[in-house]
């Protein structure tokens, strides 16, 4: 099962990546982190990529496109993959095809967050992560169970990403909007789309997700 979560940043693809990782086995390919590794370890492509990100624009399709290639040659044959933040543009749903077909592997669907752009502001300014083992929170609805320690791994230290701000989320929408939504109608014409209300609980978008795309044990 190879899946696409698109929607808005502050949508939840992150969130529900980690559940369908934890819980069904799949893996998240995210480009938004595999760009953020590249900027911490300050590769050629990290440096390029650092100030556009800052300022909520797009990384070149070329750049993207070639990691989830080499993400998907390293991904284990029999694994699910969710596309998290990739494609994003006309172009790089049509690199993408490329791609699958390269790896033998089929696009079974695409899930659409559905979510209210206000809401989404709020959202990402209330966003931190763990800074030992990545895993998110927020100031309003997702706290350490214990204050000031990672739920997962008892780390203390946390941390929020530099585009986390009010202008730049506008910005991210902006572009969500003219080069991404775009997308879908390619898609639908597939016959493949399905869209949830990413505004309901985490709990409760999970479990629409689980059942549009069955059980680990229905994917064999
Ligand atoms: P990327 O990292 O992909 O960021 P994004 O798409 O803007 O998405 P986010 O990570 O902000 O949101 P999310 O939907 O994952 O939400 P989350 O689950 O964290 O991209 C960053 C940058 O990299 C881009 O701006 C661009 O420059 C570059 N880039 C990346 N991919 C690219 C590409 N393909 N092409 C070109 N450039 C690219 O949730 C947000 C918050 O809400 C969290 O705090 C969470 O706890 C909370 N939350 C989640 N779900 C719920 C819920 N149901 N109810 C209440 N709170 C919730």
């Amino acid at each position: 099962m190879n899946i696409i979560l698109l929607g808005p940043p502050g949508a939840g693809k992150g969130t529900q990546s980690a559940r369908l990782v934890e819980h069904h086995g799949m893996r998240q390919l995210s480009t938004g982190d595999m760009l953020r590794a590249a900027v911490a370890a300050q590769t050629s492509i990290g440096l390029r990529a650092k100030a556009v990100m800052d300022a909520g624009e797009l990384v070149s399709d070329e750049i993207v496109s070639a990691l989830i290639d080499a993400e998907l040659l390293a991904l284990p044959e029999r694994a699910g993959a969710i596309f998290d933040g990739y494609p994003r543009t006309a172009h790089q749903a049509e690199q993408l095809d490329g791609i699958l077909e390269k790896h033998n592997r089929q696009l079974h669907r695409v899930i659409e967050l559905e979510v209210d752009e206000e809401a989404l502001v709020r959202r990402i300014s209330g966003r931190f992560s763990c800074a030992e083992c990545g895993a998110g929170y927020h100031d309003e609805f997702i706290l350490p169970q214990v204050p000031g320690t990672c739920d997962r791994c008892g780390a203390h230290e946390f941390k929020r990403r530099p585009d986390d701000n009010e202008h730049t989320v506008r910005k991210r929408l902006q572009l969500y909007r003219s080069e991404t939504a775009p997308i879908l109608p390619l898609y639908e014409q597939r016959g493949i789309v399905s869209r949830i209300d990413g505004m309901a609980p985490v709990d409760e978008v999970y479990r629409m997700i689980v059942k549009l795309i069955g059980t680990p044990s229905e994917h064999h």
